[in-house]
C-alpha cells in the first residue's frame, strides 16, 4: 500500500509491505536515503541493500531525484528515528543532476532561495512555512464558516479606487496576436478595459459592503494589488487580504471580531502545525544565537503565538498614543527619524513599533484616528475631527489590520467625497447603499502575509508567499 512520510511516521504499521514516492534529500554511505514527500517536516530514512542493488541505480540516487520505493517499515536500529524503511526495490522516477541541482544539502541564504522560488519548497524551512500558510488559510475559512459568514468573491478588475490612495495598477487590453502598432511600429497598448478605465483591486471592501448590506455577515479572501514603490520587508505589490464586513456592527464590535478571529486562527495552527512550528522555532533560536544578547527575543516563536492567543489586545485611542509618543524618550532624544510634534500627525512604522514592542509589549488596537489621515469611507465621530478607524499593530510586524466603522450617512459621505474630489458618478452604487436601507456597518482588512510572517517568525514578507511580487521581483 502507498503511504505518505507523515503516515509512516505516525501510524502503527511496522513490518508491513509499504510503498512510498518522494524526493531524495540526501544519500549517505551508498546506503541511507533521507526521503521527503512534503507531507511533514521530517524525512524518513530508507535503507538500501547496496550489495544487491544495481550500481547504475545507486549512482542515480542523488539529492533532488524523485524515487518510488517498495519495502518494509521496520523499527530503526540507528539513532534519530524510531522507524525506517528496508528498501526491497527502488525505481528512479526522475533524475536530478547533482552538479546542477541548485538545492544542495547545506544551508542556503534566503536571497539565493528567492532566486530559486520554484524549488525552495524542497527545503525544510520553506516547506514548513508553506504548510503553515495553507493551514492558516483553512483556519480562516473555517472561522468564518463556523461563525455564520458568507464567503464572497470580489472582483479583481475594478473601476474604483477603494482606498482613494491612487496606488493602482492599470488594466489594459492587448490583442497579443494582432497588437495595435503606432507609426513607429511600437506596440500601442490600449490603456483601458474595452473602453473603460480599470485597475487591479486594492481592496474588496466596497463590494463587500454591498453584500454585508444584504447578506449580513460576509468576507472576502483574495489577492489585492498596490502600486506603491516600497521596498520593505513588509510590503508586496500583490498580497492576499482577508476582509470581513458586517451589517449592524459598530467599531467596538469590529475590534472584538478582529481580536477573536486572530486568536482563533493562531490557536488553530498551534494545535495542528506543531511540528512545523517547532522546526521554525528552532531555526529562529539558532539565528538568535548569532545576535548580541541585548537584541535577542525574550520569547520563542511558540511562546509569542501563545501570548497573543492568551492575552487581551490593548485598546488605545490615537489621542492617547500621541501623548505617549510625544513624551517618550526616543521622541525627545530625537532617536525617531520622524519626530511626533502634535496631534494630527500620521504615525510612522517606527512609532507603531515603539508602542507595541517597547511600551505596551503586546498587540495594540489603535482607534479614533484624525479624519484627514484616513480613507474617505470611515465614519466621522461626533467631535467632527476623528473617524471610527482602527489599526491593529503586532510586535515584530507593525500594522497587521486596518479597519473601520463605515460612514452610513448619505449627506456626510457625499460631503467627504466632494472634499476629496471623488466623483459621485464613480461610486453611485456605493452611495445607493446609503439611500436604501442604510445602517451602521463595519469591517476590516488583514494582510495575510503579515499574519503568516507572525506565525512563522519569518522576517521578510518575500519568504511567506510562493512567488513574491515586488518592484524588483516578478520573474516567476
Ligand atoms: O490598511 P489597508 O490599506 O486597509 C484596507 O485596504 C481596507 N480597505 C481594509 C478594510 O477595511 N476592509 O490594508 C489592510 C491590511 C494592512 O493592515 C496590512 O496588513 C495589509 O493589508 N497590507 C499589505 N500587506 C502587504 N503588502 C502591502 N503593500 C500591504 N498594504 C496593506
Ligand atoms: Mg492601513
Amino acid at each position: 500500500m502507498s503511504y505518505t512520510v507523515s503516515q509512516l511516521l505516525t501510524q502503527d504499521i511496522t513490518f508491513q509491505p509499504i510503498e512510498i514516492k518522494g524526493w531524495v534529500r540526501t544519500f549517505r554511505a551508498n546506503r541511507f536515503i533521507a526521503l521527503n514527500d512534503g507531507s511533514t517536516i521530517h524525512n524518513i530514512q530508507c535503507v538500501v541493500d547496496f550489495e544487491n542493488t544495481d550500481e547504475t541505480i545507486l549512482k542515480r540516487i542523488t539529492t533532488g531525484a524523485a524515487v518510488h520505493i517498495k519495502g518494509e517499515l521496520v523499527e530503526s536500529q540507528g539513532k534519530g528515528q524510531k522507524v525506517e524503511i528496508q528498501v526491497n526495490s527502488i525505481e528512479i522516477l526522475g533524475d536530478s543532476d547533482p552538479e546542477e541541482y541548485p538545492i544542495q544539502p547545506k544551508k542556503h541564504t534566503f536571497e539565493f532561495l528567492r532566486e530559486n522560488a520554484h524549488l525552495r519548497t524542497r527545503t525544510s524551512t520553506f516547506s514548513a512555512v508553506m504548510r503553515l500558510r495553507s493551514s492558516l488559510s483553512f483556519a480562516i475559512h473555517k472561522y468564518f464558516n463556523d461563525n455564520g459568514f458568507y464567503y464572497m468573491h470580489t472582483p479583481i478588475i475594478t473601476g474604483s479606487d477603494a482606498e482613494g490612495a491612487g496606488e493602482m495598477f492599470r488594466v489594459s487590453a492587448l490583442d497579443a496576436k494582432h497588437p495595435p502598432l503606432d507609426d513607429d511600429g511600437n506596440v500601442n497598448y490600449k490603456d483601458d478595459f474595452f473602453g473603460k478605465e480599470t485597475n487591479l483591486t486594492v481592496s474588496g471592501q466596497l463590494e463587500a459592503e454591498t453584500y454585508a448590506m444584504s447578506l449580513g455577515k460576509v468576507y472576502t479572501f483574495g489577492p489585492t494589488f498596490r502600486a506603491e514603490n516600497s521596498n520593505t520587508s513588509r510590503h508586496l505589490a500583490e498580497f492576499w487580504m482577508i476582509e470581513p464586513e458586517v451589517a449592524f456592527m459598530d467599531l467596538a464590535g469590529n475590534m472584538d471580531l478582529a481580536e477573536d478571529f486572530m486568536k482563533s486562527v493562531l490557536s488553530y495552527v498551534l494545535d495542528h502545525n506543531k511540528e512545523d512550528l517547532e522546526f521554525l522555532e528552532k531555526r529562529l533560536l539558532d539565528e538568535e544565537k548569532t545576535k548580541p544578547q541585548a537584541e535577542r527575543s525574550e520569547m520563542s516563536l511558540i511562546e509569542k503565538i501563545k501570548f497573543v492567543v492568551d492575552n487581551n489586545f490593548k485598546r488605545v485611542s490615537y489621542t492617547e498614543a500621541i501623548e505617549i509618543l510625544k513624551n517618550c524618550k526616543p521622541n525627545k532624544k530625537k532617536k525617531f527619524n520622524y519626530i511626533i510634534e502634535e496631534w494630527g500627525a500620521d504615525l510612522q512604522s517606527e512609532h507603531e513599533r515603539f508602542l507595541v514592542e517597547k511600551h505596551f509589549k503586546c498587540p495594540v488596537i489603535l482607534f479614533d484616528y484624525p479624519a484627514n489621515i484616513k480613507a474617505f469611507y470611515m465614519r466621522l465621530n461626533e467631535d467632527g475631527k476623528t473617524v471610527r478607524a482602527m489599526d491593529i499593530l503586532f510586535p515584530g510586524i507593525g500594522e497587521m489590520v486596518g479597519g473601520s466603522q463605515r460612514e452610513e450617512r448619505l449627506d456626510v459621505l457625499k460631503e467627504k467625497m466632494k472634499a476629496l474630489n471623488i466623483e459621485e458618478e464613480e461610486l453611485w452604487w456605493y452611495l445607493d447603499l446609503r439611500k436604501y436601507g442604510t445602517a451602521v456597518h463595519s469591517g476590516f482588512g488583514l494582510g495575510f502575509e503579515r499574519l503568516v510572517m507572525f506565525a512563522t517568525g519569518m522576517g521578510n514578507i518575500r519568504d511567506v508567499i510562493p512567488y513574491p511580487r515586488t518592484p524588483q521581483n516578478a520573474e516567476f
